[in-house]
């Protein structure tokens, strides 16, 4: 084991570069039937790495931005987002691929979805490295996802536990002992 922390590799660094690899070929293929350009929106932090292995298999122009979001937990109407860092440019017009690190209760990605419609994009979609489905509180789903994983707090590839661990080249289950 690299890291002390880390009780087990839940995906490795191979799997996930082979992944991306069958994500990249299948996100091709549906975008090849558009005109539009296409942008991808990496959601900061945590989708930088996955965001970077993806996009480098895409063939077909694109461009990319970032944005940064917190979402309102309990209060507010479900799917309430604080837009923390917003684009550079305009999504007006173009197919916009959103990329998360993982997907829990849906809240966010649910919430970001319709900010890309109300900016005047022409097709959202949302592709996720994880996704948690018994952690779903909304109905809402990624329409690409690398892996289905139990409901078990990960670190490593992009996710962080108090912004640590996020430079780790493989998912792992963080060992109790460390938030204990
Ligand atoms: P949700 O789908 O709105 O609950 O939000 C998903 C966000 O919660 C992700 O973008 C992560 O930042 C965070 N998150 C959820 N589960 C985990 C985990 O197991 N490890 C690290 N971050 C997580
Ligand atoms: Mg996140």
């Amino acid at each position: 084991m690299e890291n002390k922390d880390i009780e087990r590799v839940l995906i490795s660094e191979e799997q996930i570069a082979n992944r991306c690899k069958e994500l990249a070929a299948e996100l091709e293929s549906y975008y090849s039937q558009f005109k539009e350009p296409l942008l991808i929106v990496g959601l900061l932090k945590g989708s930088v790495p996955f965001m970077s292995e993806l996009m480098k298999r895409f063939t077909i122009p694109c461009e990319i931005d970032f944005m940064k979001v917190s979402s309102y937990v309990g209060t507010k109407s479900v799917g309430d987002v604080k837009i923390n860092k917003d684009l550079d440019d305009t999504c007006d017009g173009k197919c916009v691929l959103i990329v998360e690190d993982i997907i829990d209760t849906g809240k966010t990605i649910k919430a970001v979805k319709r900010v890309f419609y109300n900016k005047g994009a022409t097709d959202v979609k949302i592709v996720s490295l994880l996704d948690k489905p018994e952690g779903r509180k909304v109905d809402i789903e990624a329409d690409y996802v690398g892996f289905t994983i139990p409901n078990e707090f990960v670190v490593g590839y992009g996710l962080d536990y108090n912004q640590k661990y996020r430079n780790l080249p493989f998912v792992g289950v963080l060992s109790p002992s460390v938030y204990e």
